[in-house]
């Protein structure tokens, strides 16, 4: 059987969708939870385009040893050297080179002649040659290029040093035929592709993204590019918990193996979420909430007999096996941090603290306390340390009678704000009384309201997108009191809004 590399972008492409920008912290911890995942590859960012990005891409660098990890570079010396001042702690570092090889990149984008393009290929992967383990190449807008200017351009990097090369179906206008046809053009007619890896990365803007990507590996890619979830630039990126389930699934077809450890996608796909504050869609394969449950009379009766009727994987192979009681209000703080560890997350002492004084504000509501309430928790306290504006006070006042009244107290930069504001419903008045306090005028563009567990005391996570100066920021906000849950997720999206414009000044132009 072969093997394919996955080499996960969540961290680069996948922070490039709107309104998933990570805080330094929230990248690291999410970078380890890459590698215990078993990902070959972890793309930690875009250095050149802000000291954020640059820092988190080191501190990546520095403590993951099990993947390789790569930085993204325009083919310039000033990005590539930048990617290699970041990742020069790497145990095995990789230069992810680019530059747009279509026609209507290189007039249009670029303005420049395509021989001009070539030179500049090879001059960036020339001067990278011995700064870095890895050099990858990626023909931007690849399947939109023409193949003749393609087999040349490829034959060239690869003389130059390219070990991997990349064909990027950047505005996901390809077909599976059409990706296996052009693949495997690309092995029959570059002399030396024997000396690459041939990767694929393929965007989901006609939801193709994992069909195409296994039609390039049956083609011959031995590294496919992904996210988890499928975050990315506009559609997304080919999810990679759907690839590798997809190709693990149907080994009889694919005869491809991984070196991902599936029972941990779950897990992952989770605490992304709660990262970025992004909900999983409850029809989303592998990982929404649906994937496993069957409604219909007939399904349920065909389960009990036998779960192979209806179901062609477990949801134990993906690590979905039913949520452990596992605290309650006695826990200590040691049982508490024990177990935060134990789901992967290194917190400092004092965000030990502050997660416990949470979650012992949640066992007293509520009296079982599960994973997802802890990774919530967890979840939340890592964005805490970019935390511009903290929700201090807030109270409502509404009724079928009544105005719907807020009244906030927000603490900023050691001061503190009180504001109210009145509106069409409670959750407006707050967030009409936030803004007011923040002095931040945001437009609220999408509200989502879900249990992150079950039962009447269950915990209930609040998503919000927010837009302000055309810029979508998302948010969330975990309670058992929905009112506030939907008030920390608005707070939270400032913040994020804050951290975006004021720390990092960022600058992604890939
Ligand atoms: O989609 C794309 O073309 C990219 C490149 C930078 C590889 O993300
Ligand atoms: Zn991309």
């Amino acid at each position: 059987m072969d093997k394919i590399q996955i080499f996960d972008t969540t961290l680069r492409d996948g922070e490039q969708a709107p309104g998933a920008s990570m805080t330094v912290e929230q990248k690291i911890e999410f970078a380890l939870q890459l590698e215990r995942l078993g990902v070959d590859v972890i793309e930690a960012g875009f250095p050149v385009s802000s000291p954020h990005q640059f820092k988190a891409c080191k501190i990546i660098a520095d403590n993951v040893k099990n993947s390789v990890v790569a930085g993204l570079a325009r083919a310039v010396e000033k990005d590539i050297d930048a990617v290699y001042e970041s990742l020069k702690g790497a145990e095995t570092s990789r230069l992810h080179t680019f530059i747009a090889t279509s026609p209507i990149h290189m007039k249009y984008k670029l303005k420049m002649e395509p021989e001009t393009v070539i030179e500049n290929a090879v001059k960036a992967v020339s001067y990278a040659r011995n700064k870095f383990d890895q050099i990858e190449f990626s023909p931007e807008d690849g399947t939109r290029s023409e193949l003749e200017f393609l087999y040349r351009i490829i034959e060239k990097v690869i003389d130059a040093g390219a070990t991997v090369i990349n064909i990027p179906d950047t505005v996901g206008y390809t077909m599976p035929d059409e990706i296996f046809d052009f693949i495997s053009s690309i092995r029959n007619n570059v002399p030396n592709i024997d000396k690459a890896i041939i990767s694929t990365h393929c965007h989901n803007d006609l939801g193709l993204a994992v069909a195409n990507s296994i039609s390039a590996i049956k083609a011959g890619a031995r590294q496919a590019e992904v996210t988890i979830n499928g975050i990315g630039e506009r559609a997304g990126n080919g999810a990679l918990e759907e690839l590798v389930m997809a190709l693990n699934v149907r080994k009889d077809i694919t005869n491809i193996d991984t070196n991902i450890d599936t029972k941990q996608l779950y897990y992952t796909s989770k605490l992304l979420s709660a990262i970025i504050a992004s909900p999983i869609p409850r029809n989303k394969p592998i990982v929404g909430a649906n994937a496993f449950s069957h409604e219909s009379g007939i399904h349920q009766h065909g389960m009990i007999s036998n779960r192979e009727t209806y179901e062609i994987m477990t949801p134990e192979s993906v690590g979905r096996d039913s949520s452990e009681i596992i605290l309650g209000r006695h826990s200590g703080l040691h049982g508490f941090s024990n177990r935060v560890k134990e789901l992967g997350f290194n917190l400092t002492d004092e965000q030990i603290k502050t997660a416990f004084e949470d979650f012992l504000k949640l066992a007293d509501r509520k009296k079982e306390v599960f994973d997802e309430d802890i990774l919530s928790i967890a979840g939340s306290i890592l964005g805490k340390d970019s935390c511009f504006y903290d929700l201090d006070y807030f109270h409502i006042t509404s009724g079928n009678a009544a105005i719907p009244t807020g009244t906030v107290r927000i603490k900023y930069d050691e001061q503190q704000k009180e504001e109210a504001a009145t509106g069409d419903g409670p959750i407006s008045a707050i967030f009409q009384a936030i803004d007011k306090a923040t002095n931040i005028p945001a437009k609220l563009e999408e509200f989502n309201v879900s249990a992150i567990t079950a039962g009447k005391q269950a915990l209930g996570e609040v998503s919000v997108i927010i837009n302000i100066n055309g810029e979508h920021y998302g948010g969330n906000g975990s309670s058992t009191d929905i009112l506030e849950a939907s008030a920390r997720a608005y707070v939270n999206a400032i913040n994020r809004y804050k951290l975006t414009t004021e720390l990092t000044g960022d600058n992604n132009e890939s």
